[in-house]
Parts: structure tokens; sequence; C-alpha cells
């Protein structure tokens, strides 16, 4: 599964590093967009996949965007994913606060997942709700087996929970 980590901080790399130690995905299949082309490099030194300077280089072709920026980064997201994401890709946003209505609207694609981390996610030892629109079925990539999985040591898994 190709999953694209928008936002680089805390919780991306959490989850990305996750994902790549439960083989979720790959390295290969593993990107990460960073703010800006001048903040890559850093980015890069985590060695968790590939770093992407612009989102016209890694949106497309992505399984299942994860949208990990800080709520008052999310209005200058949503500018540059302006049309690039496609409505087969699945957008899973842990942002707080951000309603999947304002997902929907401001990314113009139907399927929306919207997830809460919480703090033991960082170690492996949390769980995570999740709510979607209808458009995500159980076979998504992000509705469970998958990304939610580094979360479920504890035998709890996400579900829709309603929104
Ligand atoms: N921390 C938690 O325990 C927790 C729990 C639940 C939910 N959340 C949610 O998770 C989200 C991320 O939190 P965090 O603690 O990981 O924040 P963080 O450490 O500040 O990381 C946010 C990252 O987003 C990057 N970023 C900002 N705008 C970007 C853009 N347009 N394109 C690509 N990258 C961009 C920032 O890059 P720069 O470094 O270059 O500024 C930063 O690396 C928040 O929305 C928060 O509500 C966090």
């Amino acid at each position: 599964m190709k999953i694209l980590i928008i936002g680089g901080g805390n919780m991306g790399l959490t989850y990305g590093r996750s994902f790549v130690r439960s083989h979720i995905t790959s390295r290969l299949d593993l990107r990460l967009l960073a703010r800006s082309p001048e903040r890559v490099p850093a980015l890069a030194l985590h060695d968790i996949g590939t770093v992407w300077g612009h989102p016209s280089e890694c949106v497309p072709g992505a399984d299942l965007l994860i949208l990990a920026v800080k709520p008052q980064d999310s209005p200058a997201l949503f500018e540059s994913l302006r049309g690039l994401v496609q409505p087969q890709q699945v957008v899973l946003s842990i942002m707080a606060g951000v309603r999947i209505d304002t997902l929907r609207e401001a990314l113009g694609t139907p399927k929306i997942i919207r997830a809460m981390p919480n703090l033991p996610a960082q170690i492996g030892m949390g769980m995570t709700a999740f709510t979607s629109t209808d458009a995500v079925t159980r076979a998504e990539p992000g509705t469970g087996a998958e990304p939610a999985q580094h979360h479920r040591q504890d035998g709890v898994r996400g579900g829709r929970i309603g929104y």
C-alpha cells in the first residue's frame, strides 16, 4: 500500500515508523511530504521513506493520504492540495478539531476518515477511534486492519462511530 504522510512531526513520524515496522507498507512505498523543499533534507534524516517537497510530486499514486499537520496549518495545506486528490484516494486526517465536512469540502473528495490517536500511540500502545464518510468501505486502506493495526495491542480497533 502506498501511503503518503503529510506532516512529518511527532504524529506523522510515529505513524510512519509504525507502518514500516509492522510491514503495513515498506520504505519504498512510504512517502512523506515536507512543508517545503527546503525542509526535505531534515525530514529525510529520519530514513522512513521517500521525502518530497511539493504535493504534486507525491499525491498522485498514493492509496492513502494521512494529514498530520497542526489544525492551524490546515487551510494552507488544503490550498496546496487543491485539485490533486482523486476520488479513489482515501484521506485520513488526525487533525484535532477539523471536521469531516470541512475536509470533504476543502479537498473535494468523498473518501475521508477522521481518527483521533492518543499519546500512547507513540509507543505503540494506544488505540484509535475513527469515523468516516459513507464512501469509505471496510475494504479501503486505512479502515482497520492496516494503519490502525499498530494501535491495536489492547485488542480494540477503531470503527465507524458516527460523525
Ligand atoms: N501529538 C499528539 O499526541 C496528537 C494526538 C492526536 C492528534 N494530534 C494531531 O496530529 C496533528 C499533528 O500533531 P503533531 O503533534 O505531530 O504536530 P507537529 O509535531 O507540530 O508536526 C506537524 C508537522 O506538520 C508539518 N507541516 C505543516 N504544514 C505542512 C504542509 N503544508 N505540508 C507538509 N507538512 C506540513 C510541520 O512542518 P515544519 O516542522 O516544517 O513546521 C510539522 O513537521 C495535529 O493536527 C494534532 O491535532 C496530535
